[in-house]
């Protein structure tokens, strides 16, 4: 059932670098349809050794297979579990972050994360959250915005879609969005022209950078000695952060109390990216604590 809702971007890869055996803890930090916690298990053997985060309650409720074989199933952001389990002193042999959307938000047009078909302006991966992208969208002031687009779009034309969206609001639709921002774009691009500004507006939403850059640093003290973690990033804002992380956890130093398994970032083989277009962004990077 796991495989079709979502299917796990670089399965093969992500066990041949968190080399799980009999009897390792897991972490997994977004357990979403729980694809890799799968995987994991089969090879761990030990459920009850298992804690499966996600902050989407569609995502958790798929998890209770793993709740019932005594995994800890966790309906919390990866901020929030994380300062949760550190200070219960809780430590693990594995943990695994893949970031971003699941297929699934992308594909339940209610959800809002999709400007091809139509749903509300919604975008947000916790439904318990306040802030919806009809907020940013319908409330924010044209500069708040411009500068969304642009850091977290990287949007060359972030001033003029900002000033478009500020003209033509309220919006109350996905697509309706999306038109007011493809009428003030060139045409002749291969993708969508309002792929940038939904992934900024989806990126401030959920406050997705500033969870992984607050979260980091207690993933490193969350692994025991000889734990490896895995990071899975899909664009090259989420890279940068695990990336310069990773640097300074490694470095030169002789002293450094982990070190990198992955001098470059492992992506997808042809054969992946054809069967899951999802995985054709993804980026593995692994630390490992000595
Ligand atoms: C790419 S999917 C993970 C799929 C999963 N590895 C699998 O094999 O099914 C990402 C999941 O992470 C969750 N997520 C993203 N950011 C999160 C955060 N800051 N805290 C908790 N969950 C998060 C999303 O709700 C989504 O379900």
């Amino acid at each position: 059932m796991h495989q079709t809702i979502h299917k796990p971007v670089l399965l093969g890869t992500v066990l041949t670098y968190l080399a799980p055996e009999r009897g390792n803890s897991y972490l997994d930090l977004t357990a979403g349809y729980g694809g890799h916690a799968q995987a994991v298990l089969e090879r761990t053997q030990a459920p009850s050794l298992m804690t499966l985060v996600d902050r989407d309650e569609t995502a958790v409720n798929a998890l209770t297979s793993f709740e019932s074989q005594g995994a800890t199933v966790l309906h919390a952001s990866f901020e929030e579990a994380s300062v949760t389990l550190l200070s219960g002193g809780k430590r693990f042999d594995m943990i695994l972050a893949d970031l971003g959307v699941s297929s699934l938000h992308l594909d339940t047009s209610s959800r809002g994360f999709a400007f091809r078909t139509t749903g509300p302006l919604d975008m947000r991966m916790d439904q318990r959250a306040e802030l919806t992208a009809a907020t940013v969208v319908n409330t924010y002031n044209q500069a708040e915005l411009e500068g969304i687009l642009r850091r977290y779009g990287e949007e060359p034309r972030a001033r003029t879609i900002a000033a478009a969206i500020v003209s033509h609001r309220p919006f109350a639709t996905t697509t309706e969005l999306a038109e007011a921002i493809a009428k003030v774009m060139p045409r002749g691009s291969k993708v969508h022209p309002a792929t940038r500004s939904f992934q900024a507006i989806r990126i401030a939403v959920n406050d997705e950078l500033g969870q992984l850059e607050r979260s980091l640093p207690m993933w490193f003290q969350l692994l025991k000695p000889g734990g490896r973690l895995g990071v899975i990033s899909f664009h090259s804002l989420e890279d940068r952060i695990v990336k310069q992380a990773f640097a300074d956890m490694t470095g030169d130093r002789y002293d450094a109390d982990y070190h990198l398994l992955t001098k470059h970032p492992v992506v997808a083989d042809d054969t992946e990216t054809v069967s899951n277009p999802r995985a054709r962004s993804a980026k593995l990077r692994v630390l490992q604590r000595k």
